[in-house]
């Protein structure tokens, strides 16, 4: 006897009719018009089952604090800095934990599994990466929490910065961080790329750094991390995060570039929302949207994938934890607009997404966790211009989240009443 048979679902590759038979929290089975019996059986009438959404980029400790202890006036990144700086003092762990917990809550209900986020590791007294750390143990049944020590104020630039990372990396933070282009200088922000890399590589972390965000085309710390990935063997062991100057970089450099990061095998996330709200902000006219060249990126082989980055904090006032908000920007800012490059947005993602963070068992294959959302959509494209509702959520085969289908009561004159699905 199964635990759950899903049946007559759509598939993120296209099948359609499909079974999946969930058994001890994994997919035993993926086979077309399977019936067998099952503890519990779930009809997916042909919408699509998708694995559950995967943020490998953002920033837990500093969500939903919009407005504390004041709203970012110039909506610049450095005013961005300078407001954590001003909240930090005022930080306490049970109010981070209590905001960090709220944001997850939402996360599960849109369907999103797994985030990766950045701890700030600048404060000698490590109250983020402390709060962080049990933010992950409560939510561990229900969400993948992957910390990454971030030194916001720059590792060589703040006192005490190496230190402070590798005591939180002695916590049990995952990933070693870093944010090169807000060092001192462009030999420091290459000096502390080389020196994050070493110490992950010799404790065998991966590394995940905030690389290049701005609009300044000769930052390219990015070239730096691609060869000291390679240098030290961590091919597919690292990802530069943002690499928004790579937007206003010249093609001939570029076209240089970009097989570097391939054959590094660098991975590369951004972050649209972010991106195209922060960048080209000393831009008068015409203003840059300061993304990375995503489908570019994508073409020469190199791992792309799409964060959130921010919800409601110093940076940024907006957003709800849905990654399909997050791929619909993506798309929009990087023209993607073919059919192929709009299920290049949704694996940005899901399935990039979940290469980025290491995740084991992510999939809708036999073998699999049982994890995945069954979306009020019948493909990856309606999914994200719908930015469809999640009707259900489930993980390693547990229900976690439902929600309602969209529908709207029309009263239309000369056409009676009807309920219109929403698409
Ligand atoms: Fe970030």
């Amino acid at each position: 006897m199964l635990d759950l048979l899903i049946t007559n679902a759509t598939l993120p590759d296209g099948r359609t009719g499909m079974s999946i038979a969930v058994q001890g929290g994994r997919i035993a089975e993926v086979t077309a018009g399977l019936d067998a019996p099952a503890h519990e059986k779930l009809d997916a009438q042909g919408l699509l089952l998708a694995p559950h959404f995967v943020d490998p980029h953002f920033h837990m400790d500093a969500t939903l604090s919009y407005g504390l202890p004041r709203v970012n006036e110039s909506g610049t990144l450095l005013e961005g800095i300078a407001l954590w700086g001003e909240l930090k003092p005022l930080l306490t762990a049970d109010a981070l934990i209590e905001r960090a917990l709220a944001y997850c809550d939402w996360a599960v209900a849109k369907g999103l599994l797994a985030v990766r986020s950045h701890v700030d590791t600048s404060d000698p007294s490590l109250l983020a990466v402390d709060a962080l750390l049990e933010v992950k143990r409560k939510v561990a049944p229900y969400l993948d929490l992957q910390l990454v020590a971030f030194p916001q104020d720059g590792v060589l630039r703040s006192h005490g910065g190496v230190e402070n990372l590798e005591r939180a990396l002695d916590k049990g933070v995952d990933v070693v961080g870093g944010i090169p282009h807000f060092e001192r200088t462009m030999a420091d922000g290459a000096a502390s790329v080389k020196l994050l890399c070493e110490i992950a590589a010799q404790r065998g972390k991966l590394v995940d750094m905030h690389c290049d965000e701005s609009d300044d085309p000769l930052s390219r710390h990015i070239e730096t991390l691609a060869f000291e990935a390679q240098r030290l063997g961590m091919q597919g062991r690292v990802t530069g995060s943002h690499c928004t100057s790579m937007h206003s970089m010249d093609n001939y450099y570029v076209s240089k570039l970009l097989p570097l990061i391939a054959q590094s095998g660098v991975a590369v996330v951004a972050n649209p929302l972010i991106n195209i709200t922060l960048q080209g902000r000393h831009d008068t006219y015409p203003k840059r949207r300061g993304m990375t060249r995503v489908p570019e990126l994508m073409a020469a082989g190199v791992n792309v994938a799409f964060g959130h980055d921010c919800v409601m904090d110093p940076w940024y006032g907006m957003g709800s934890g849905d990654m399909l908000e997050v791929a619909h920007m993506g798309l929009h800012v990087a023209q993607m607009t073919s059919q192929a490059g709009i299920r290049q947005c949704f694996e940005a993602v899901t399935t990039h997404a979940a290469r980025v963070m290491h995740l084991q068992g992510y999939g809708i294959e036999a073998g699999c966790e049982a994890s995945f959302v069954l979306l009020q959509a019948r493909d990856p494209v309606e999914a994200i211009r719908l930015r469809a509702t999640r009707l259900k959520v489930f993980r390693k085969g547990q229900l976690l989240a439902q929600t309602p289908a969209a529908t709207a009561a029309l009263h239309l004159p000369g056409r009676g009443s009807e309920t219109a699905w929403m698409r």
